[in-house]
């Protein structure tokens, strides 16, 4: 299949399960008194963006495993978490944004309040969502044979694993933005800047890539070159951002250009220059592909994902 092909074929996928989690999980009732931050939730997780942390999750597991639908609680909650952090990096205390997804920001559409609120509903609902797989997963337990048991009992050891990593890299993402926002209008060395990058958006990405390598039961050398790759494609994300801050399209990017600048944000491009950081940005992208070496044409897809992310323009 080409690689856009199977892109979109994944984006559908989630989509659809982004809405039957959110009905289950988030919605609560249709006539309860927070209706409007239950709208509020689903106007931003259903915005449109490219799922592209979801994707990694499952298309990762999918090296290993051709039953992708067991992670799906996993790809869902970090979509969760993403679209958390993204509301709240919308806020004025943050990055004070209008825009995204060519739709008003959150705070914009209802209130500050309701933002803030929405952002926190999401972050606990990915917790839900993980929370009622472990639940799942001992029910099962109780019905079967000494076998499957042994089986489960190696699901819930990695599902554990999974969980704890999930944790730290949502506090490594919040600590990323800290640092981003307290250092705005600041002078910061190319360390600072890196930690940033591999705080606030290079843990959440790291962490999709290692979720769908330790469900789909990687050895640790196979995790090893996964966690070289996502570093690199973190990084090159993260670039890319900054690049598209610098030179993209509004509308086709739906987000305001030229903030970054705006804000004296330190970004790779205020640092290295537009050319350079290019060129940093390609070094990652080559390093990232580089490490799936090993796994050969299973790895195709993949591959595709670090270009898609240097070629993006949205
Ligand atoms: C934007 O992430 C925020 C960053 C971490 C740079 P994405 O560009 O993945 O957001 P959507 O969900 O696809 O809009
Ligand atoms: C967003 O970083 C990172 C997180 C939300 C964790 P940016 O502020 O650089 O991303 P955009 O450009 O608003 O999407
Ligand atoms: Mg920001
Ligand atoms: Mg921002």
């Amino acid at each position: 299949m080409e690689f856009k092909e199977e892109l979109k074929k994944y984006q559908e996928m989630v989509n659809k399960e982004l809405e039957k989690y959110f009905k289950t999980y988030l919605i609560g009732s249709t006539t309860c008194y927070e209706k409007t931050l239950n709208d509020s939730k689903e106007y931003s997780l259903m915005a449109g963006g490219k799922r592209l942390r979801p994707i990694l999750v499952l298309s990762t597991y999918k090296l290993f495993r051709d039953d992708i639908e067991k992670c799906f609680p996993y790809a869902i909650a970090i979509e969760m978490v993403h679209n958390f952090s993204l509301i709240h990096d919308d806020l004025p205390g943050i990055d004070n944004d209008d825009f995204r997804h060519g739709k008003l920001t959150n705070h914009k559409k209802f209130n500050e309040a309701t933002a803030i609120l929405a952002g926190d509903g999401l972050l606990n609902g990915a917790y839900m969502v993980i929370s009622n797989d472990f639940m799942n997963l001992i029910a099962k337990k109780r019905k079967r044979t000494i076998d499957d048991i042994k089986v489960d009992i190696n699901d819930i050891d990695k599902k554990t694993r999974v969980f704890s990593e999930f944790a730290s890299a949502v506090d490594r993402m919040i600590a990323g933005e800290y640092v981003d926002t307290e250092d705005e209008g600041k002078e910061i060395d190319i360390n600072e800047l890196e930690y940033i990058h591999r705080n606030k958006t290079g843990a959440l990405i790291k962490l999709c890539v290692r979720m769908g390598a330790i469900l789909g039961g990687a050895n640790e050398e196979e995790l090893k070159s996964l966690t070289s790759y996502a570093e690199n494609i973190g990084l090159a994300f993260q670039i890319k951002d900054d690049i598209l801050s610098e030179e993209g399209d509004e509308k086709v990017l739906g987000k305001p250009v030229g903030n970054d600048k705006k804000r004296g944000k330190c970004t790779y491009v205020s640092e290295y220059g537009l050319e350079e950081a290019k060129k940093i940005l390609d070094r990652r992208t080559e390093n990232a592909i580089s490490a799936l070496e090993s796994f050969g044409n299973k790895a195709e897809f993949l591959r595709g994902l670090a270009l898609y992310i240097e070629n993006r323009n949205k």
